[in-house]
């Protein structure tokens, strides 16, 4: 912008073009519509079952039927996609469930590709879920060190990726930040026929304390250590950058920055560097503080909500997933 050919007090008056309504919104540089929404859900076994989250308010583990009617109530509010986890009935070491072909989320992509066939169906591939130990990789203990394998790991990724994709899974994205793991699932779903199934990358994902409420929701804290070891670092800009220049070499369609809204500086530098379809995670904790705030009365949830997420739209995403996705898209309908 050229800011010498700008106009000065008191011939230049911003406020001019404040006065009417009308005018504001003529004038607004960025727009948050449904259409760029995606709603997270957590399936797991059973009928009839909505098992809240403690610290995520509006949230439930679901079991199939209550899965397809929150669907349903997300396609009918105008959301077009939903990120499906699932809660398998028993974890183990090699993280069975997450690739057994009838597993939790398998079954529900199935069951809403049936019923919901214009729903878009976006599965998260990982295995933290599906792990006795909660990490997102294969474990291996030695005298004095305990590491989680990078490349033993990408085989289990690609497989659950395919058997999301065998289910019918819309696009798949991959949240375990393993290296290489873009390319493993990518060569993967080419061989068996899936070479038009997208990626979406959560390509620079932070190790977050903002993730804490997920992982109740998910059952997958980690049972010892942290995510330290393949998770972001807070401070680093640069490595994001790297991260996200490696997913897209590795063929990733679009990517995601994760969390959002204390990394919008990164979702600003990821956006205007890769020109890339951009997505934006507005995590479980983001949502639980707004909750938590707006149950006190300390601020009004629709609004704080609504500019939050405008506020990842003018930092540069072109998705937004969050758990406020169905009420969203309500309220910008009303407006
Ligand atoms: C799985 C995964 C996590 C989230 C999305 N996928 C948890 C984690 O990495 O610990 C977090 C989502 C949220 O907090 O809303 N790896």
């Amino acid at each position: 912008m050229n800011l010498n050919c700008m106009g000065q007090f008191p011939e230049y008056r911003p406020r001019r073009l404040r006065q009417f309504p009308a005018l504001r919104r003529m004038i607004s540089e960025t727009r948050l519509s449904a259409d760029q929404l995606v709603l997270p859900l957590f399936a797991r076994a059973g009928r009839k079952l909505r098992k809240p989250i403690n610290a995520m308010p509006g949230v439930f583990q679901l079991s199939l039927d209550e899965l397809l009617r929150e669907a349903t109530q997300a396609f009918e509010a105008g959301v077009p996609a939903v990120l499906l986890f699932g809660i398998p009935e028993k974890k183990d070491a090699k993280a069975s469930g997450a690739y057994a072909s009838n597993g939790i989320v398998q079954q529900a992509v199935r069951l809403l590709k049936k019923e919901l066939p214009e729903l878009l169906i976006i599965t998260d591939v990982c295995l933290c879920e599906y792990m006795a130990h909660g990490h997102c990789g294969i474990v291996h203990h030695s005298k004095n060190r305990t590491r989680i394998l990078n490349d033993p790991t990408l085989k289990l990724l690609a497989r659950s990726a395919a058997s999301h994709a065998e289910a019918g899974a819309d696009i798949i994205a991959p949240s375990d930040m393993m290296d290489g793991r873009i390319q493993a699932i990518r060569t993967e779903l080419d061989r068996l026929g899936f070479d038009e199934t997208p990626i979406m990358s959560y390509a620079a994902k932070f190790a977050s304390a903002f993730y804490g409420p997920f992982r109740e929701a998910a059952e997958s804290a980690p049972q010892f250590g942290d995510r330290r070891s393949y998770q972001m670092d807070a401070g680093n800009t640069n490595e994001a950058l790297r991260e996200v220049a490696l997913d897209i070499q590795e063929g990733a369609d679009m990517v995601m920055v994760k969390p959002a809204l204390a990394y919008l500086d990164i979702l600003h530098r990821v956006k205007t560097e890769f020109g890339y379809p951009t997505a934006a995670y507005a995590v479980s904790g983001e949502y639980s503080m707004i909750k938590a705030a707006a149950a006190n009365g300390w601020v009004d949830e629709k609004a704080v909500t609504l500019e939050s997420l405008l506020a990842m739209r003018r930092a540069g995403a072109d998705i937004i997933i969050t758990y406020s996705a169905t009420d969203a898209a309500r309220w910008l309908r009303e407006k």
